[in-house]
């Protein structure tokens, strides 16, 4: 897959990545999928995206070949790869703050390395491909369990324990009301975790009709259909006795609907690094002294956050890229005791030579989109 501009996919032919590093490997891919992030990069609204870039930071595969220092991975090996580059010794990676590694991107004052997700993220090329180079082999990629299906495996390198994430930086206390905006993967994920911690009621918001029968059924919520209501933040005020629920995830990020202005003055003027609608609507739906957890990925420039309230209404605010290995043994845990099937969500499944079609079906929500998982042959 290679990017080629804004709303251009192409498949190419390009040379099977070699090992680099001693601590390399090579993964041959066998499934990837397309993240809601990659829609961003898709759309042209993360800054240095290049042309010729492999996008793909969901994906498993099988270790076609390993550098002269690798202990942990042996050639044959199936391997599930978090999305995040890491080197697991850094000073942040020490603290778990894998997402924050400083040794994997040029530009590490903020993101460490993501597989496929622009320069900003390290230039990494990334696994919507059928092969990958894997830096760090030691570090982030692990054997996948005998017992654990390829398609879940697959989910828990992002979309699942990016939602569980979510669900864990909301501090939710037994019996809390938990609101979700955004009904995507990362939000049906973040809705089905948010039981795993307690919560007493969940309520899921979107507009789009039938992702939130899909949270009804998986994830056993509320939900709430924002186009239906003049004012949703009214709506979630009524909904939560006038106090507003303990915990909102944001589970949308820069690209939301709902308000034509912030839409216009961040996707299209851009003088917003995105349209902060769905945030502003958490800050005002979450009741004082509430928490909002940030899974929606935003730009790094201004948005007009309404920081003040906020402040305010003494607001803590919990945000970052999910350090998606941290979520595995919990995970793990819940899959083997069948407290969750992740690929319950998956609607589609591509071959990669049609991997265009697949970016524009989820980029337009067609055909019940929710997520798509692409295979290669080798799968
Ligand atoms: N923090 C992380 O580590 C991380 C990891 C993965 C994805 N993400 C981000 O999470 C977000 C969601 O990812 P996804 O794969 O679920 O994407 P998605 O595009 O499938 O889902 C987004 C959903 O939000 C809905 N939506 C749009 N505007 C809304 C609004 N104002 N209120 C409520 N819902 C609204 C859309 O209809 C859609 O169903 C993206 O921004 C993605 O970049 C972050
Ligand atoms: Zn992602
Ligand atoms: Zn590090």
């Amino acid at each position: 897959m290679v990017y080629r501009g804004p709303y251009k996919i192409r498949i190419d032919e390009k040379d099977i990545p070699r090992i680099e590093h001693p601590n390399d490997a090579v993964i041959r891919v066998t499934q990837a999928a397309i993240c809601g992030s990659d829609l961003h990069l898709y759309h042209g609204l993360m800054p240095d995206t290049r042309v010729g870039t492999t996008f793909g930071h969901e994906f498993i595969g099988v270790v076609h070949e390993v550098g002269p220092s690798v202990e942990n991975l042996s050639v044959g090996d199936r391997v599930m790869v978090p999305f995040n580059i890491y080197c697991g010794s850094c000073y942040f990676c020490a603290r778990g703050l894998f997402s924050n590694c400083h040794n994997v991107n040029p530009n590490a004052t903020a993101v460490g390395g993501i597989y496929g997700y622009s320069h900003t993220c390290g230039g990494y090329d990334g696994g919507q491909a059928e092969f990958v180079r894997v830096p760090f082999a030691d570090v982030g990629p692990t054997v996948i369990p005998d017992w654990l299906d390829d398609e879940d495996a697959l989910l828990m390198t992002d979309a699942l324990a990016t939602g569980y994430f979510g669900a864990q930086l909301g501090d939710i206390r037994e019996g809390d009301t938990v609101a979700v905006f955004g009904a995507g993967p990362v939000g049906l994920f973040a809705a089905k975790s948010a039981w795993f911690m307690g919560a007493g009621r969940v309520i899921v918001i979107d507009h789009l009709e039938y992702r939130l029968a899909k949270a009804r059924e998986f994830a056993q919520a509320e939900t709430i259909n924002f186009a239906e209501h003049d004012d949703i933040v009214v709506t979630m005020k009524r909904t939560t006795d006038f106090l507003g629920a303990d915990v909102v995830i944001d589970a949308v990020g820069a690209e939301a609907d709902g308000n034509l202005t912030q839409h216009i003055t961040a996707a299209k003027l851009k003088l917003q690094g995105g349209s902060p609608i769905a945030l502003n609507w958490a800050i005002d739906s979450v009741r004082k002294g509430g928490t909002v957890s940030v899974m929606g990925a935003y730009g790094p420039i201004f948005s007009a956050v309404k920081f003040g309230d906020a402040m305010n209404k003494g607001l803590t605010l919990r945000m970052n890229q999910a350090p998606a290995k941290r979520q595995w043994p919990r995970l793990l845990e819940h899959i083997k005791n069948g407290h969750l099937k992740p690929n319950d969500i998956v609607t589609h499944r591509i071959p990669l030579e049609h991997i265009a079609e697949g970016y524009h079906m989820f980029s337009a929500k067609l055909d019940g989109c929710i997520k798509t998982i692409i295979t290669t042959d080798a799968a």
